[in-house]
């Protein structure tokens, strides 16, 4: 298999793997869990922008420039045509940019007319099957489902993931299914089960996934025999 060099879903092994994204717009939190060399894109939103408080250009150039994945910014405008030029200027600020479309009538058209240009886009706020089936129709890069909003409102966010799974098997439509409003390590796993190929997690999710008591446990019960064995590793 040959990786496509700025969409991938490889891991480092160059196996098929799930690919983890952040959602973040936090300089800080984005180089330390990258540090971690397993971090394969990012997502940006309009209230993590504002949460920032950095002017915005001169974040989407430090993230790409710390990111080397394909990094998500949205356009934020109501018609197709405003949609169109914002995504052709976003796409000029760093060559990994996703253009980020709403789920609406202008925001599928735009993201028709991106794709014929070859300008990767992600159609966002994402909530049924029958949404997801426009965005692949449109030629769309990914569909966000945003599963956390929708278990929030008493709804199963996972089974969405699911269902959008078969039918983009069904059709082998080739938009990817980027699991959004991840709220806990568990959405993760879930998300991975129903088949998603990208999780886009906060960090302070990120953080939670290598936890475990048992892990815990072991490892005290280890390094206090090790520590009575008297034994050294050169
Ligand atoms: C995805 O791209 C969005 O930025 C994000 O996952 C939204 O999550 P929230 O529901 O926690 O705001």
């Amino acid at each position: 298999m040959i990786k496509n060099e700025f969409i991938g879903k490889y891991s480092i092994q160059g196996l098929l793997s799930m690919e983890f994204f952040l959602d973040s717009t936090d300089l800080e939190e984005i180089k330390r869990l990258n540090n971690l060399g397993i971090i394969d894109g990012l997502t940006t939103n309009p209230s993590l922008i504002y949460k920032a408080k950095t002017p915005f250009e001169k974040l989407i150039k430090n993230i790409c420039s710390e990111i080397k994945g394909p990094v998500s910014v949205e356009t934020v405008a109501e018609s197709s045509s405003q949609m169109i030029n914002q995504g052709v200027r976003l796409s000029k600020m760093a060559k990994n940019i996703v253009v980020k479309l709403p789920m609406t009538w202008e925001g599928i058209k735009a993201c028709v007319e991106l794709s014929k240009i070859n300008i990767n886009t992600n159609v966002t706020l994402c909530f049924s099957t029958s949404q997801a089936i426009l965005a692949a129709k449109a030629g769309a890069t990914y569909v966000s489902p945003f599963i956390g909003r929708l278990d929030d409102a008493n709804l199963d966010g996972v089974q969405l993931i699911r269902e959008i799974k078969q039918i983009y098997s069904n059709f082998n439509y080739k938009t990817k299914i980027l699991a959004a409003s991840i709220r806990t390590k568990n959405h993760v796993s879930q998300s991975a089960i129903a088949g998603a190929d990208v999780a886009t997690i906060p960090p302070k999710v990120f953080d939670t996934l290598v936890n475990h008591n048992l892990t815990d446990q072991g490892l005290e019960i280890f390094n206090s025999d090790w520590n009575k064995s008297g034994q050294k590793i050169l």
